[in-house]
């Protein structure tokens, strides 16, 4: 059995993901990656922690910033987007500060724009003011933040989905919504025009830290998390060469980290390197050209930095 959801001491850590949409998988894919595997329970909203005492709770992303602000979940993986959002809805009433990003994750880039029918003349947020326009949108806090910030005095319109209709059934003039490829904008013939916020996937977690067991885990994860994020597109370039080619192939390799020559045999040097980012055939095809032999680019798994 599980101990109860909202108990105030725990020993063990409680993420909240996503349970189906597109933070699900690569949340999923991030913390296994980082050593945690999990019991599925029947009804897979609780997922029991086996490798480590860190537990996962499927639920809609919405609910993530909330179930953090609770205590119900200690950490959670949340668009930018949603957790501004929540955090700008409570700041707006007075309610103190719940939660806090404490890593960008890397994925789930999208951002928050607000968006007008195709055939509209866009000149500015300018064009707004005075008009009495109404904007709809799931993210009443950012906009009504952009808004302020403009001086501008727009009917906020809130739907909780299917904003990009709203031009079409007459409810609103332009729309506040997520953009991601643009392919839902372009279906419904708008088109975006400012960006109110870039947006992607952070690790959240609440604006006081913790004071029991959790502290420590909540601490190694983290430290797993970078490790993981660093590691994305490191490889290791191995290679051997002689002497007097090591000038031209230190030139190719200016933007890699320091070349470590390994003791070789009979004047070859055994070379390694670290690259940011991929290393493609045709930096690989350059290297041969100027003398390295035997070239190898390996994936690096784990590191602590
Ligand atoms: C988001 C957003 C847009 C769409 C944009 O919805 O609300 O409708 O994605 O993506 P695109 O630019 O790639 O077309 P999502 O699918 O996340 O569903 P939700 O709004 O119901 O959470
Ligand atoms: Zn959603």
């Amino acid at each position: 059995m599980s101990p109860p959801l909202g108990t105030a001491t725990r020993d063990r850590l409680r993420i909240a993901i996503q349970k189906s949409g597109r933070l699900a998988e690569p949340a999923r894919k991030l913390l296994a990656a980082c050593g945690l595997s999990w019991r599925e329970s029947r009804d897979k909203l609780f997922c029991y922690g086996e490798s480590l005492p860190v537990d996962l709770l499927l639920v809609r992303d919405d609910d993530i910033p909330g179930l953090i602000a609770d205590g119900v979940c200690d950490l959670g993986i949340v668009g930018r987007n949603e957790l501004d959002e929540q955090a700008g809805a409570r700041a707006r009433i007075g309610l103190p500060q719940a939660y806090r990003a404490l890593r960008g994750l890397g994925f789930g880039q999208c951002r928050l724009m607000l968006a007008v029918p195709e055939e509209w003349d866009w000149t500015g947020p300018d064009q707004l003011r005075g008009q009495g326009t109404r904007i709809a949108t799931s993210y009443p806090a950012i906009l009504g933040n952009w808004l302020d910030a403009q001086g501008i005095d727009a009917q906020v319109v809130e739907l909780s989905g299917s904003v990009e209709i709203a031009p079409r059934l007459g409810t609103a003039e332009l729309i506040c919504d997520l953009v991601s490829s643009g392919a839902t904008l372009a279906a419904n013939h708008l088109k975006p025009v400012e960006n109110l916020l870039d947006s992607e996937a952070v690790l959240a977690g609440p604006a006081s830290g913790f004071d029991d067991a959790r502290a420590g885990l909540a601490q190694m994860l983290l430290r797993r998390v970078d490790g993981v994020l660093q590691l994305k597109e490191r490889k290791l370039l191995m290679f051997n060469a002689a002497q007097e080619a090591l000038p031209a192939l230190e030139r190719l390799l200016q933007d890699a980290g320091p070349l470590v020559r390994l003791p070789g045999s009979n004047g070859v040097l055994s070379l390694q390197t670290m690259c940011e980012g991929a290393v493609s055939w045709q930096q690989l095809e350059d290297l041969e050209r100027a003398g390295a032999r035997g070239l190898m680019v390996l994936a690096v798994e784990r590191s602590l930095a």
